[in-house]
């Protein structure tokens, strides 16, 4: 299992990060994950998936997994493909890309069978509680309304990621609970650890920041 904390880099479909600027922008993450012992988990587009696991150590996860096996289906992204591209888990039910609960379940296990982690995104506590009884290796709470935006999820609902916290030790302990929307600075990475989060899920912070480098650097210090 990664080791927590740790800072999870969403690359969503942006333009600033798809092909060769998935590429540059994983080397400028990675040069400033280098500064820290902590765990910075790269999350490109199901495209450039296999092409940034080449070129990076950090441990890149898929935006996306379907619960299907590699049977006659089309269109669709299986556990076995993204295992054999290096991935070192799945993002799942992003609030972008939602799914049934019952596909959660099977995409969990066929990811937990293959030796993948699964990071499952939620919207609300109660959400919150039913994914942990699935037994993912993270939730990662996210209130939709906050996504993309300048206010982060732990300034604007801090109650939401401690009522996560709460919820989850009283179902799984297990898991491990992170927290995302609106994350762009040192304050909200710290204020998020002292809430209970173990890690912090992100996307146009980094993605979308002039200087992507300096901005994981003063996230990643927000973690200590
Ligand atoms: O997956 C992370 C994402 O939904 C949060 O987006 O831009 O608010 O960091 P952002």
């Amino acid at each position: 299992m990664l080791k927590t904390p740790l800072i999870a880099v969403n690359y969503k479909v942006y333009a600033e990060a798809t092909g060769k600027k998935a590429l540059e922008l994983t080397k400028k993450i990675e040069g400033a994950a280098k500064e820290y012992d902590d765990t910075v988990v790269i999350i490109p587009n199901l495209v450039d998936l296999k092409a940034v696991i080449e070129i990076t150590e950090l441990p890149v996860f898929a935006q996306h997994i379907d619960p299907y096996g590699p049977v006659s289906h089309t269109g669709s992204i299986t556990a076995e493909m993204i295992r054999e591209a290096g991935a070192a888990g799945t993002m799942i039910n992003h609030s972008e890309r939602r799914m049934i609960l019952a596909d959660i379940d099977a995409s969990i296990r066929r990811a937990r069978e293959l030796g993948l982690e699964t990071m499952v995104c939620t919207n609300n506590v109660d959400v919150t509680g039913a994914v942990a009884a699935l037994n993912p290796t993270y939730v990662a709470i996210e209130p939709p309304e906050l996504i993309g935006g300048d206010i982060s999820v732990s300034t604007a609902k801090p109650e939401v990621i401690s009522g996560s916290v709460e919820i989850v030790n009283r179902i799984n302990p297990e898991v491990k609970v992170l927290c995302g929307a609106g994350v762009k600075r040192k304050e909200d990475v710290k204020k998020a650890v002292e809430l209970g989060a173990e890690g912090v899920l992100l996307a146009s912070g980094i993605v979308k920041a002039k200087d992507p480098e300096t901005v994981t650097l003063s996230l990643l210090e927000g973690l200590h």
